[in-house]
């Protein structure tokens, strides 16, 4: 369906037809500043660049892959992503040397947390090699990266060992649910439950844990999976996090009335199971943690922990340290921009390292992005036609 083209008024006067593509336009990237490249105004890395509301740049996340073997309703919709939908040819995939390269001038701006997603990132083929290269990044003290991925698991046990040994630290598996039915109407490709339970077990074994299991909660449609993802985690070591369904893209239809208050989740878990709530683990975190009780209404640290991502009901913008890689290199510095920055041609007309550097910081000094706060300044009803309706989608710019 991509492509589709929507003829507005047939009848006017005009000889050539306004056409509007209905789905999916991949904008036009935005070109470097040019105050990036003068030797007065050139950014020299420091490892503490700072935004426009003082956010420091700490997480990277990159996508490699803008396809994936699912298809949630919630992020890739069947009736766009259908086969004829037109994916980035080879050519403009950065390369896994492109992207190391940029990664490093992340890194020496400050950067200590990458994060791999696409799409699903573990169809990228020979996804060791690129993990291997990161691995061996150092930040400005020395300190290796925390490196990480997320994945739906469909590939995960049969890859999770060789993911280890290239030197990646942890994953993160997106399950939206234990039964079969509910999962498979979610993932949208008949996928069972049990090759992805079977792909966490598989991640503990090989030693990537603390592994974190992502669970998108769509009133209505998941939400009675709640309760028994909670149960089946607690005391397994695995950290279950409920994400509110985001307006995230331009093709999943979102309402307002299919988010699932987080509010509501700690609510609903409690009746069973009570929790208390945790300290944040690091600045800037999209998780609210909570932890079990124990019989005397005291933390229980053996019993595990979850989180509650909130970020349509509390928006966590005000510390928002991340920034992320598209696919073909656009740096994208949130998640609801439409627009991106096109780095892949810096790289690709013989920039610097140097010069690399510079344009990133110039990006991250000048932004002052804060959506998910902005959206929720609006009334309820408006917020479903929220602005940037042509935002990019989330499987190319990455999760
Ligand atoms: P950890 O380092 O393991 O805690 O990961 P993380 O929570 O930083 O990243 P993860 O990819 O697991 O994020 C979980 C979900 O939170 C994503 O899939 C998004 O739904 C949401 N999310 C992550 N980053 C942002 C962000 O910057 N803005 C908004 N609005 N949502 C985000
Ligand atoms: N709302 C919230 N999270 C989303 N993801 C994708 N689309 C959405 C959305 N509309 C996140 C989920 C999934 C990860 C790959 O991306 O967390 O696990
Ligand atoms: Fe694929 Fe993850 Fe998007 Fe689902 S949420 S379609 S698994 S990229
Ligand atoms: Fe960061 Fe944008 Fe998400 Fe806010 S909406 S937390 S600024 S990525």
């Amino acid at each position: 369906m991509q492509g589709e083209q929507y003829t507005m008024d047939p009848m006017s006067e005009s000889s050539t037809p306004r056409t509007i593509r209905l789905y999916n336009e991949r904008p036009q990237a935005l070109s470097a500043p040019a105050a990036a490249f003068e030797a007065a105004t050139a950014l020299v890395p420091n490892g503490a660049v700072e935004d426009r509301l003082h956010r420091p740049l700490r997480d990277l996340r990159i996508s490699v892959t803008d396809r994936c073997n699912f298809r949630c309703s919630y992020c890739m919709p069947k009736e766009v992503f259908d086969k004829d939908y037109a994916y980035l040819p080879h050519a403009s995939l950065l390369s896994f040397e492109e992207i190391t390269r940029i990664a490093s001038q992340f890194v020496a701006h400050g950067v200590e947390k990458i994060r791999l997603t696409g799409g699903e990132p573990l169809l990228r083929k020979n996804l060791e090699l690129l993990i291997a290269q990161l691995a061996a990044l150092r930040t400005p003290q020395g300190k290796p990266l925390d490196l990480t991925l997320t994945t739906n698991g469909s590939l995960l046990a049969r890859k999770a060992h060789a993911l280890k040994a290239a030197g990646l630290q942890r994953v993160t598996v997106s399950l939206d649910g234990l039964d079969d039915a509910t999962f498979k109407k979610m993932n949208d490709v008949d996928f069972p439950v049990a090759d992805v339970l079977e792909g966490i077990r598989a991640a503990q074994e090989a030693g990537l844990g603390p592994i974190k299991v992502n669970m998108v909660v769509k009133r209505g449609t998941n939400d009675a999976e709640i309760l028994p993802m909670a149960r089946h985690f607690k005391n397994t070591g695995v950290v279950l996090r409920f994400i509110e369904y985001m307006d995230v893209g331009a093709t999943n239809g979102w309402r307002m009335d299919d988010v699932m208050p987080s509010a509501d989740v700690i609510q609903r878990i409690a009746s069973e199971l009570p929790l208390i709530a945790l300290e944040a683990a690091a600045p800037g975190e999209t998780a609210q943690r909570w932890g079990y009780a124990d019989h005397q209404g005291k933390h229980d640290p053996s019993a595990g922990e979850i989180g509650v991502i909130s970020s349509v009901t509390q928006a966590f913008c005000k510390d928002c340290n991340r920034a992320r890689l598209s696919t073909e290199g656009q740096l994208y510095v949130c998640l609801f921009a439409n627009q991106g920055y096109d780095l892949r041609s810096l790289l690709r007309s013989g920039s610097s390292d140097a010069e690399l550097a510079s344009v990133i910081g110039h990006i991250w000094t000048d932004r002052n992005d804060r959506y998910s706060e902005l959206r929720a300044a609006l009334p309820h009803d408006a917020a479903s036609t929220a602005p940037g309706a042509r935002r990019v989608e989330m499987s190319y710019i990455g999760g």
